[in-house]
């Protein structure tokens, strides 16, 4: 019989500390039903205290999920923790995770504070939080950095305290995997009450070793792990929740534990993720990357062909690549459009929300023969981007390119019930039409990023573009799908500058002062 490990997704905490990946409520809420029915067993939905918007999104999530425990981080004071005890009251399995810096350069130079008073504190976090719950998690921040000796002190503290979890994070991602594995090895032998708490890990990627390091701590004891869809989080991101689930999973032989989820969810999660926060997936990711599984050398194709064994350690459709089937067309009716969106995990609130995505459902069939469940997940991304935040909307775009001429665009926009039009010229014709959007609004933004994805294969395939403003210090990713991708760029930008407009996520600081 193996041991449980513990999988704590952090993608809507974490995760939402990268660079312009703000989420809305919904949107988390949405991730955070695709994580439930792939049975992850922690979701951290975030951070109550930082902001309303994240108070409320953690109620949202709460209010949502079932079948897993929902999580709300605070620091380790009080009104934080009643922060999220308020935020965690409706959940069915709540957990709150507490955290103070315990490393000499943090507790000098950012709070402030002696060890002995960071002990207290942490003391007296985790006696509040069992206040509202009995699943307590404590973390040392800056652990990779911290005296083993005093680790030891508070940790022991925190377990007389009631913490049920400890969580042991390499912030600054500065560990190596036998020296990381050391530490949880050491801090399960010499802390009295070790067996009282689950040991937990949650590694930074800084020097590309999150995962290595937390499954060097797996096969030391601990007995959680803390990650991310597509490795998502703050800087290099954390480690990648597919790799170290499918690591443990492949590698049966050599791990005593395994997890619970069921990993033919993985793809379809990660393609959610990424549409949302406007990441896009690079192509020779593990798991998720688009070429994770193909085979291009002559060599290996004929290996595959012959035994798939050859060069394949996972099966592509363990991890959920084999939904990229067609399950709809031109001809489908509105029923078995609403019943694969259900599969999907996509709730209608209303028959008038289920008849605008099947009408924009049938606008895509018309130009595209096959559609994909990624086509169908893309459809609902970019309407729940514009729902929720849009004041400006596409009305209608004409771009002229010609051998020879410079290309130009004229582009329509609604602004608030005002249709405007604006011209430009410029170096191609996506080019020239963000030009025309941005004649029309000013916003002055600098564009940090644009990339373009195919959705799908194949030249009809729709292409998702990303599109990352900045202004004034904020940071932003849009979105847009479409099978023109010069029209797929004018709803990115669009949907980036109704972030950058949106009181919800201008109150929704990607970072708090810890
Ligand atoms: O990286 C970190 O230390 C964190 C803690 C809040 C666990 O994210
Ligand atoms: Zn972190």
């Amino acid at each position: 019989m193996k041991d449980h490990l513990i999988i704590f997704d952090t993608t809507l905490r974490d995760g939402e500390q990268s660079p312009g990946a703000s989420m809305t409520r919904d949107e988390k809420v949405r991730i955070a039903k695709v994580l439930e029915r792939m049975r992850v067993d922690v979701i951290e939905a975030g951070f109550p205290a930082a902001s309303q918007g994240d108070f409320e999104a953690v109620q949202a999530v709460a209010a949502a999920i079932k079948d897993s425990t929902v999580c709300g981080l605070a620091r380790a004071l009080d009104k934080d923790i009643d922060r999220a005890g308020e935020a965690l009251r409706l959940a069915n399995s709540s957990r709150i995770h507490t955290f103070i810096a315990t490393s000499p350069l943090h507790m000098k130079l950012k709070l402030n504070l002696e060890p002995e008073q960071v002990i207290e504190y942490a003391v007296r976090a985790v006696k509040r939080a069992r206040q509202y719950t009995d699943n307590v998690e404590f973390s040392p921040e800056d652990a990779g950095r911290s005296e083993e000796d005093f680790l030891c002190r508070i940790l022991e503290a925190v377990i007389d305290a009631g913490a049920t979890t400890l969580n042991i994070p390499d912030t600054v991602g500065y560990s190596m995997p036998q020296q990381f594995g050391a530490t949880i090895a050491n801090l399960r032998r010499r802390i009295p009450n070790a067996d009282k708490a689950v040991f937990s890990v949650h590694c930074h990627n800084d020097l590309g070793l999150a995962v290595a390091n937390s499954l060097a701590a797996v096969m030391n004891g601990a007995r959680q792990v803390e990650c991310t869809i597509n490795g998502l989080g703050e800087r290099a991101g954390n480690a990648s929740l597919e790799e170290v689930v499918m690591a443990v999973r492949t590698r049966r032989d050599f791990f005593s534990c395994d997890t619970r989820l069921d990993t033919r969810e993985i793809v379809a999660c990660s393609k959610l993720v990424s549409a949302i926060t406007g990441f896009p997936v690079q192509p020779n990711k593990a798991i998720v990357g688009a070429n994770a599984f193909a085979h291009e050398s002559g060599i290996h194709q004929d290996g595959v062909l012959k035994n798939r064994e050859t060069y394949e350690i996972m099966r592509a459709e363990d991890v959920g690549w084999s939904t990229n089937r067609m399950v709809l067309g031109k001809h489908s009716g509105r029923n078995a459009f609403k019943s694969r969106m259900v599969e999907l995990g996509v709730a209608f609130d209303s028959e008038a929300e289920l008849n605008d995505a099947f009408y924009r459902f049938k606008q895509l069939a018309d130009k595209k023969h096959d559609i994909f469940d990624e086509d169908l997940q893309a459809l609902i991304s970019e309407r729940g981007c514009e729902s929720e935040i849009e004041r400006i909307k596409l009305v209608s775009l004409k771009v002229c390119s010609e051998t020879g001429e410079t290309p130009n665009a004229a582009v329509t926009i609604r602004v608030e019930g005002r249709e405007l039009t604006g011209r430009a010229r410029g170096g191609g014709v996506v080019d020239a039409s963000l030009k025309a959007i941005e004649s029309l609004l000013n916003t002055e933004a600098t564009l940090a990023l644009y990339s373009v994805n195919n959705i799908t294969t194949g030249t009809d395939a729709q292409g998702e573009v990303t599109v990352r403003l900045e202004k004034g210090g904020r940071m932003v990713n849009g979105s847009g799908a479409d099978t023109d991708i010069v029209i797929a760029s004018a709803k990115a930008y669009i949907n980036a500058v109704n972030k950058l407009l949106s009181p919800e996520l201008k109150k929704h600081p990607q970072k708090v002062e810890v």
